[in-house]
Protein backbone atom coordinates (compact mmCIF):
# COMPACT_ATOMS: atom_id res chain seq x y z
CA UNK A 1 0.00 0.00 0.00
CA UNK A 2 0.99 3.23 -0.74
CA UNK A 3 0.09 6.26 1.23
CA UNK A 4 -1.36 9.35 -0.50
CA UNK A 5 1.94 11.53 0.79
CA UNK A 6 3.92 9.17 -1.29
CA UNK A 7 1.90 9.16 -4.20
CA UNK A 8 2.55 12.64 -4.37
CA UNK A 9 5.98 12.68 -4.43
CA UNK A 10 5.79 10.25 -6.90
CA UNK A 11 4.03 12.76 -9.39
CA UNK A 12 7.04 14.51 -9.21
CA UNK A 13 9.25 12.32 -10.39
CA UNK A 14 10.27 11.03 -13.89
CA UNK A 15 9.05 7.21 -14.65
CA UNK A 16 10.10 4.51 -14.50
CA UNK A 17 12.05 3.87 -11.32
CA UNK A 18 12.54 1.13 -8.61
CA UNK A 19 10.38 2.50 -5.45
CA UNK A 20 12.52 1.05 -2.25
CA UNK A 21 10.45 0.62 0.91
CA UNK A 22 13.23 0.56 3.66
CA UNK A 23 10.87 0.19 6.28
CA UNK A 24 9.43 -3.44 4.33
CA UNK A 25 13.10 -4.49 4.10
CA UNK A 26 13.79 -3.93 7.62
CA UNK A 27 10.55 -5.64 8.74
CA UNK A 28 11.65 -8.55 6.02
CA UNK A 29 15.23 -8.89 7.76
CA UNK A 30 14.19 -9.31 11.09
CA UNK A 31 11.28 -11.96 10.40
CA UNK A 32 14.41 -13.96 8.81
CA UNK A 33 17.21 -13.44 11.31
CA UNK A 34 14.76 -13.69 14.18
CA UNK A 35 13.24 -17.19 12.49
CA UNK A 36 16.72 -18.03 12.27
CA UNK A 37 18.73 -17.20 14.71
CA UNK A 38 15.85 -18.96 16.96
CA UNK A 39 17.69 -22.56 15.57
CA UNK A 40 21.20 -20.82 15.36
CA UNK A 41 20.80 -21.07 11.63
CA UNK A 42 23.37 -19.37 9.47
CA UNK A 43 21.24 -17.38 6.09
CA UNK A 44 23.82 -16.29 3.85
CA UNK A 45 22.14 -13.66 1.39
CA UNK A 46 22.16 -14.56 -2.41
CA UNK A 47 23.43 -11.43 -4.11
CA UNK A 48 21.90 -12.30 -7.41
CA UNK A 49 18.48 -11.39 -6.21
CA UNK A 50 19.37 -7.78 -5.88
CA UNK A 51 22.47 -5.89 -5.45
CA UNK A 52 21.45 -2.26 -5.48
CA UNK A 53 23.90 -0.85 -2.72
CA UNK A 54 20.73 0.30 -0.17
CA UNK A 55 19.61 -2.86 -0.25
CA UNK A 56 22.61 -5.13 -0.07
CA UNK A 57 24.08 -2.66 2.92
CA UNK A 58 21.39 -2.84 5.13
CA UNK A 59 21.38 -6.84 4.40
CA UNK A 60 25.06 -6.79 5.66
CA UNK A 61 24.38 -4.66 8.72
CA UNK A 62 21.86 -7.53 9.94
CA UNK A 63 25.18 -9.71 9.70
CA UNK A 64 24.02 -11.71 7.26
CA UNK A 65 26.70 -13.52 5.01
CA UNK A 66 26.71 -13.38 0.99
CA UNK A 67 26.14 -15.89 -1.22
CA UNK A 68 27.95 -15.23 -4.47
CA UNK A 69 27.93 -16.43 -8.03
CA UNK A 70 30.74 -14.82 -9.58
CA UNK A 71 34.20 -12.93 -9.78
CA UNK A 72 31.63 -9.81 -9.60
CA UNK A 73 29.61 -10.94 -6.61
CA UNK A 74 32.71 -11.62 -4.41
CA UNK A 75 34.25 -8.36 -4.80
CA UNK A 76 30.88 -6.76 -4.38
CA UNK A 77 30.32 -8.37 -1.10
CA UNK A 78 33.80 -7.85 0.83
CA UNK A 79 33.27 -4.05 -1.01
CA UNK A 80 30.40 -3.64 0.92
CA UNK A 81 31.57 -4.83 4.11
CA UNK A 82 30.27 -8.64 4.11
CA UNK A 83 32.67 -10.41 6.39
CA UNK A 84 34.90 -12.99 4.44
CA UNK A 85 34.29 -15.91 6.44
CA UNK A 86 30.96 -15.22 5.59
CA UNK A 87 31.36 -15.08 1.99
CA UNK A 88 30.69 -18.03 -0.52
CA UNK A 89 31.22 -18.85 -3.69
CA UNK A 90 28.94 -20.74 -5.83
CA UNK A 91 28.22 -21.13 -9.93
CA UNK A 92 28.31 -23.97 -12.46
CA UNK A 93 31.00 -22.28 -14.44
CA UNK A 94 33.74 -20.42 -12.13
CA UNK A 95 36.66 -19.27 -14.34
CA UNK A 96 40.00 -19.51 -13.42
CA UNK A 97 40.89 -15.83 -13.18
CA UNK A 98 37.55 -15.64 -10.50
CA UNK A 99 38.44 -18.87 -8.57
CA UNK A 100 42.16 -16.90 -8.41
CA UNK A 101 40.74 -14.04 -7.47
CA UNK A 102 38.29 -15.90 -4.49
CA UNK A 103 41.59 -17.81 -3.06
CA UNK A 104 43.33 -14.49 -2.93
CA UNK A 105 40.09 -12.85 -0.99
CA UNK A 106 40.51 -15.89 1.19
CA UNK A 107 36.98 -16.50 1.32
CA UNK A 108 34.68 -19.16 3.43
CA UNK A 109 34.54 -21.61 1.17
CA UNK A 110 33.59 -22.46 -2.83
CA UNK A 111 30.67 -24.59 -3.61
CA UNK A 112 31.41 -27.20 -6.15
CA UNK A 113 29.72 -28.39 -8.87
CA UNK A 114 32.01 -31.17 -10.54
CA UNK A 115 34.78 -33.18 -9.98
CA UNK A 116 37.04 -31.29 -12.79
CA UNK A 117 35.89 -27.88 -10.97
CA UNK A 118 37.21 -29.52 -7.68
CA UNK A 119 40.66 -31.00 -9.50
CA UNK A 120 41.29 -27.00 -11.28
CA UNK A 121 40.45 -25.43 -7.62
CA UNK A 122 42.67 -27.70 -6.06
CA UNK A 123 45.32 -27.19 -8.65
CA UNK A 124 44.67 -23.45 -8.42
CA UNK A 125 45.28 -23.37 -5.00
CA UNK A 126 48.55 -25.19 -4.78
CA UNK A 127 50.01 -22.73 -7.67
CA UNK A 128 49.45 -20.14 -4.36
CA UNK A 129 49.83 -21.92 -2.12
CA UNK A 130 46.77 -21.69 -0.19
CA UNK A 131 44.37 -24.21 0.85
CA UNK A 132 40.36 -23.69 -0.40
CA UNK A 133 37.29 -24.40 1.39
CA UNK A 134 35.20 -26.71 -0.62
CA UNK A 135 31.51 -28.02 -0.11
CA UNK A 136 29.89 -30.37 -2.97
CA UNK A 137 26.60 -29.19 -4.52
CA UNK A 138 24.91 -32.40 -4.92
CA UNK A 139 21.95 -32.49 -7.19
CA UNK A 140 19.33 -34.29 -4.92
CA UNK A 141 16.80 -35.39 -7.99
CA UNK A 142 13.98 -33.73 -5.63
CA UNK A 143 11.25 -31.70 -7.53
CA UNK A 144 10.86 -28.46 -6.41
CA UNK A 145 7.02 -28.25 -7.87
CA UNK A 146 8.06 -24.66 -9.25
CA UNK A 147 8.31 -23.04 -12.36
CA UNK A 148 10.62 -25.16 -14.60
CA UNK A 149 13.29 -22.31 -15.82
CA UNK A 150 13.45 -22.06 -12.15
CA UNK A 151 13.95 -25.72 -11.19
CA UNK A 152 17.59 -26.68 -10.76
CA UNK A 153 17.52 -29.96 -8.68
CA UNK A 154 16.77 -32.76 -10.82
CA UNK A 155 18.71 -34.62 -12.70
CA UNK A 156 18.39 -33.04 -15.89
CA UNK A 157 19.55 -29.84 -14.73
CA UNK A 158 23.40 -28.61 -15.21
CA UNK A 159 23.56 -28.03 -11.58
CA UNK A 160 25.74 -30.04 -8.83
CA UNK A 161 27.43 -33.73 -9.02
CA UNK A 162 24.35 -36.11 -9.35
CA UNK A 163 24.52 -38.60 -6.57
CA UNK A 164 26.41 -41.61 -9.00
CA UNK A 165 29.09 -39.65 -9.73
CA UNK A 166 29.68 -39.33 -5.47
CA UNK A 167 32.70 -41.99 -5.80
CA UNK A 168 34.52 -39.79 -8.11
CA UNK A 169 33.76 -37.20 -5.68
CA UNK A 170 35.78 -38.35 -2.56
CA UNK A 171 38.37 -39.80 -4.60
CA UNK A 172 39.22 -36.63 -5.64
CA UNK A 173 39.03 -35.08 -2.54
CA UNK A 174 41.33 -37.81 -0.90
CA UNK A 175 44.31 -36.58 -3.37
CA UNK A 176 43.70 -32.80 -3.17
CA UNK A 177 45.68 -31.44 -1.01
CA UNK A 178 44.89 -28.03 -1.05
CA UNK A 179 41.18 -28.24 -0.97
CA UNK A 180 39.91 -28.76 2.88
CA UNK A 181 36.26 -30.33 2.57
CA UNK A 182 33.40 -28.50 4.67
CA UNK A 183 30.38 -30.11 3.45
CA UNK A 184 27.15 -30.58 1.54
CA UNK A 185 25.78 -28.43 -0.54
CA UNK A 186 21.86 -28.24 -2.03
CA UNK A 187 20.01 -26.07 -4.25
CA UNK A 188 16.58 -27.10 -5.62
CA UNK A 189 15.06 -24.62 -7.00
CA UNK A 190 13.33 -21.09 -6.51
CA UNK A 191 9.51 -19.49 -5.77
CA UNK A 192 8.99 -22.40 -3.65
CA UNK A 193 6.02 -22.27 -1.05
CA UNK A 194 5.44 -26.17 -0.79
CA UNK A 195 7.11 -26.90 2.81
CA UNK A 196 6.79 -30.51 1.75
CA UNK A 197 9.19 -29.88 -0.96
CA UNK A 198 11.60 -28.53 1.82
CA UNK A 199 11.02 -32.36 3.89
CA UNK A 200 11.98 -33.88 1.32
CA UNK A 201 15.05 -31.92 0.88
CA UNK A 202 16.16 -32.87 4.51
CA UNK A 203 15.59 -36.25 3.93
CA UNK A 204 17.53 -35.98 1.16
CA UNK A 205 20.23 -33.87 3.03
CA UNK A 206 19.95 -36.81 5.74
CA UNK A 207 21.26 -39.76 3.05
CA UNK A 208 23.56 -37.31 1.76
CA UNK A 209 25.22 -36.84 4.89
CA UNK A 210 25.12 -40.38 6.26
CA UNK A 211 27.14 -41.55 2.92
CA UNK A 212 29.63 -38.82 3.39
CA UNK A 213 30.35 -40.38 6.99
CA UNK A 214 30.40 -44.28 5.94
CA UNK A 215 33.19 -42.62 3.14
CA UNK A 216 34.73 -41.20 6.03
CA UNK A 217 34.30 -37.30 5.40
CA UNK A 218 32.74 -35.26 8.40
CA UNK A 219 30.64 -32.54 7.53
CA UNK A 220 31.05 -29.69 9.09
CA UNK A 221 28.62 -27.62 6.87
CA UNK A 222 25.24 -28.47 5.57
CA UNK A 223 23.80 -25.67 2.82
CA UNK A 224 20.92 -26.61 2.30
CA UNK A 225 20.35 -23.19 -0.23
CA UNK A 226 17.42 -21.24 -0.79
CA UNK A 227 14.18 -21.33 -2.46
CA UNK A 228 11.68 -19.55 -0.45
CA UNK A 229 9.24 -17.95 -2.07
CA UNK A 230 6.72 -15.06 -1.27
CA UNK A 231 3.18 -14.15 -2.41
CA UNK A 232 2.85 -12.25 -5.48
CA UNK A 233 -1.02 -12.06 -4.75
CA UNK A 234 -0.13 -9.90 -1.66
CA UNK A 235 2.52 -7.61 -1.78
CA UNK A 236 2.04 -5.85 1.38
CA UNK A 237 2.94 -7.09 4.30
CA UNK A 238 1.06 -10.42 4.50
CA UNK A 239 3.03 -11.42 1.60
CA UNK A 240 6.15 -11.22 2.89
CA UNK A 241 7.95 -14.92 3.17
CA UNK A 242 6.73 -17.32 5.93
CA UNK A 243 9.69 -17.88 7.41
CA UNK A 244 8.44 -19.39 10.73
CA UNK A 245 6.84 -21.98 8.52
CA UNK A 246 10.15 -22.91 6.31
CA UNK A 247 12.98 -22.76 9.10
CA UNK A 248 10.77 -25.01 11.28
CA UNK A 249 10.66 -27.36 8.81
CA UNK A 250 14.71 -27.66 8.87
CA UNK A 251 14.77 -27.95 12.61
CA UNK A 252 12.38 -30.71 12.68
CA UNK A 253 13.49 -33.02 9.74
CA UNK A 254 16.97 -32.14 9.16
CA UNK A 255 19.53 -34.55 11.54
CA UNK A 256 21.87 -31.85 12.58
CA UNK A 257 25.09 -33.10 14.43
CA UNK A 258 26.89 -31.77 17.30
CA UNK A 259 29.32 -29.16 16.24
CA UNK A 260 27.09 -28.60 12.47
CA UNK A 261 26.20 -25.36 11.16
CA UNK A 262 23.53 -25.10 9.20
CA UNK A 263 23.48 -22.54 6.05
CA UNK A 264 20.30 -21.32 3.88
CA UNK A 265 21.38 -19.05 1.04
CA UNK A 266 17.75 -16.74 0.58
CA UNK A 267 17.26 -14.18 -2.34
CA UNK A 268 13.66 -13.66 -2.95
CA UNK A 269 12.33 -14.07 0.21
CA UNK A 270 14.78 -11.59 1.64
CA UNK A 271 14.08 -9.05 -1.10
CA UNK A 272 11.73 -9.13 -2.87
CA UNK A 273 8.12 -7.14 -1.21
CA UNK A 274 10.41 -4.28 -0.59
CA UNK A 275 10.24 -2.68 -3.82
CA UNK A 276 7.63 -1.95 -7.00
CA UNK A 277 8.19 -0.90 -10.24
CA UNK A 278 6.61 2.70 -10.48
CA UNK A 279 6.24 3.64 -14.94
CA UNK A 280 3.28 5.79 -15.77
CA UNK A 281 0.53 4.99 -18.58
CA UNK A 282 1.87 6.64 -22.16
CA UNK A 283 -0.76 5.63 -24.47
CA UNK A 284 -4.27 4.09 -23.90
CA UNK A 285 -5.03 1.79 -27.32
CA UNK A 286 -8.99 1.25 -27.51
CA UNK A 287 -9.63 -1.58 -29.79
CA UNK A 288 -12.53 -3.92 -30.60
CA UNK A 289 -10.98 -6.98 -29.24
CA UNK A 290 -8.38 -5.50 -26.55
CA UNK A 291 -7.52 -2.68 -24.64
CA UNK A 292 -3.68 -1.87 -23.91
CA UNK A 293 -2.50 0.12 -21.56
CA UNK A 294 1.32 1.17 -23.32
CA UNK A 295 3.46 1.70 -20.18
CA UNK A 296 6.33 3.63 -19.97
CA UNK A 297 8.47 0.57 -18.59
CA UNK A 298 8.97 -2.93 -20.00
CA UNK A 299 10.90 -6.10 -19.83
CA UNK A 300 14.24 -3.93 -19.75
CA UNK A 301 12.96 -2.97 -16.09
CA UNK A 302 10.87 -6.17 -15.19
CA UNK A 303 11.67 -9.13 -17.28
CA UNK A 304 10.08 -11.85 -15.15
CA UNK A 305 6.38 -11.82 -16.66
CA UNK A 306 7.71 -11.88 -19.75
CA UNK A 307 10.29 -14.71 -18.90
CA UNK A 308 8.66 -17.06 -16.68
CA UNK A 309 5.09 -16.27 -16.90
CA UNK A 310 5.36 -14.55 -13.23
CA UNK A 311 2.47 -12.83 -11.79
CA UNK A 312 3.03 -9.37 -10.76
CA UNK A 313 0.33 -7.44 -9.11
CA UNK A 314 -0.34 -4.47 -11.15
CA UNK A 315 -2.07 -1.35 -9.24
CA UNK A 316 -3.36 2.04 -11.21
CA UNK A 317 -1.55 4.29 -8.39
CA UNK A 318 -3.95 7.60 -9.86
CA UNK A 319 -7.22 6.05 -8.72
CA UNK A 320 -8.78 5.20 -5.81
CA UNK A 321 -6.72 1.74 -4.68
CA UNK A 322 -7.11 -0.89 -2.26
CA UNK A 323 -11.06 -1.88 -0.47
CA UNK A 324 -12.41 1.10 -2.10
CA UNK A 325 -11.29 0.75 -5.44
CA UNK A 326 -14.24 -1.55 -6.39
CA UNK A 327 -16.82 1.02 -5.08
CA UNK A 328 -15.19 4.11 -6.31
CA UNK A 329 -14.17 3.30 -9.88
CA UNK A 330 -15.76 1.95 -13.21
CA UNK A 331 -13.63 -0.63 -14.49
CA UNK A 332 -12.08 -2.51 -17.77
CA UNK A 333 -9.80 -5.04 -19.37
CA UNK A 334 -6.30 -3.94 -20.02
CA UNK A 335 -3.40 -6.04 -21.63
CA UNK A 336 -1.09 -4.06 -19.49
CA UNK A 337 2.58 -3.62 -21.95
CA UNK A 338 5.55 -2.24 -22.35
CA UNK A 339 7.19 0.02 -24.87
CA UNK A 340 9.72 -2.71 -26.02
CA UNK A 341 9.58 -3.88 -29.80
CA UNK A 342 8.82 -7.46 -29.09
CA UNK A 343 5.77 -8.75 -28.54
CA UNK A 344 6.45 -10.93 -25.37
CA UNK A 345 6.72 -7.18 -23.70
CA UNK A 346 3.41 -7.62 -21.83
CA UNK A 347 3.32 -7.47 -17.89
CA UNK A 348 -0.54 -9.05 -18.38
CA UNK A 349 -3.11 -9.75 -20.42
CA UNK A 350 -6.96 -9.18 -19.01
CA UNK A 351 -6.18 -7.19 -16.15
CA UNK A 352 -8.93 -5.40 -14.79
CA UNK A 353 -8.46 -2.11 -13.70
CA UNK A 354 -10.01 1.06 -13.21
CA UNK A 355 -10.41 3.38 -16.72
CA UNK A 356 -6.99 4.39 -16.77
CA UNK A 357 -5.83 7.52 -18.53
CA UNK A 358 -2.63 9.05 -20.25
CA UNK A 359 -0.35 9.88 -17.60
CA UNK A 360 -1.65 7.63 -14.74
CA UNK A 361 1.02 6.00 -12.44
CA UNK A 362 1.00 2.42 -12.35
CA UNK A 363 3.24 0.42 -9.65
CA UNK A 364 3.99 -3.40 -10.77
CA UNK A 365 4.51 -5.12 -7.19
CA UNK A 366 6.77 -7.33 -4.95
CA UNK A 367 9.56 -6.40 -7.79
CA UNK A 368 12.59 -6.33 -5.15
CA UNK A 369 13.97 -9.44 -6.23
CA UNK A 370 15.46 -10.37 -9.93
CA UNK A 371 13.90 -6.81 -11.13
CA UNK A 372 16.62 -4.18 -11.29
CA UNK A 373 19.20 -6.73 -11.01
CA UNK A 374 18.03 -8.36 -14.35
CA UNK A 375 17.13 -5.27 -16.55
CA UNK A 376 18.93 -4.83 -19.39
CA UNK A 377 19.68 -1.63 -21.91
CA UNK A 378 18.02 -3.18 -24.79
CA UNK A 379 16.29 -0.84 -27.76
CA UNK A 380 19.20 1.30 -25.68
CA UNK A 381 16.83 2.07 -23.29
CA UNK A 382 18.31 4.07 -19.89
CA UNK A 383 18.15 2.42 -16.78
CA UNK A 384 15.92 2.77 -14.27
CA UNK A 385 16.87 4.63 -11.47
CA UNK A 386 16.24 3.83 -7.71
CA UNK A 387 14.45 5.98 -5.40
CA UNK A 388 13.60 5.29 -1.72
CA UNK A 389 11.58 5.91 1.25
N1 LIG B 1 21.48 -20.55 -4.08
C1 LIG B 1 21.70 -20.90 -5.35
C2 LIG B 1 22.75 -21.87 -5.66
C3 LIG B 1 20.92 -20.34 -6.38
O1 LIG B 1 21.13 -20.68 -7.64
C4 LIG B 1 19.89 -19.41 -6.06
C5 LIG B 1 19.06 -18.80 -7.09
C6 LIG B 1 19.72 -19.06 -4.69
C7 LIG B 1 20.52 -19.67 -3.73
C8 LIG B 1 18.68 -18.08 -4.26
O2 LIG B 1 17.41 -18.53 -4.57
P1 LIG B 1 16.12 -17.72 -4.01
O3 LIG B 1 16.15 -17.82 -2.50
O4 LIG B 1 16.23 -16.32 -4.46
O5 LIG B 1 14.98 -18.44 -4.61
N2 LIG B 1 15.49 -15.13 -11.90
C9 LIG B 1 14.57 -16.11 -11.34
C10 LIG B 1 15.15 -16.81 -10.14
C11 LIG B 1 16.48 -17.46 -10.41
C12 LIG B 1 17.09 -18.07 -9.18
C13 LIG B 1 18.51 -18.45 -9.44
N3 LIG B 1 19.16 -19.08 -8.33
C14 LIG B 1 13.25 -15.42 -11.01
O6 LIG B 1 13.14 -14.22 -11.24
O7 LIG B 1 12.32 -16.07 -10.55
Amino acid sequence: MFTQDTIERFKELETPFYYYDTEVLRSTLNACRDASSKYGFHVHYAMKANFNPAVVDAIQSYGFGADCVSGGEVRYAIEHGFDKSKVVFAGVGKSDKEINEALDAAIFCFNVESVQELEIINELAAARGKVAGVAIRINPNVDAHTHHFITTGLDENKFGVNTWQLNDVVAALRKSANLKFLGIHFHIGSQITDMEVYKSLCIRINEMQDWFEDHGFQIKVLNTGGGLGVDYHNPDSNGIADFESYFAVFKKFLNVKPGQEVHFELGRAMVAQCASLISRVLYVKMGQKKNFLVLDAGMTELIRPMLYQAYHQIENLSRTTGAEDQETNSHLHYDVVGPICESTDCFRKDVELPVSQRGDLIAVRTAGAYGEVMASNYNLRERAPSVYA
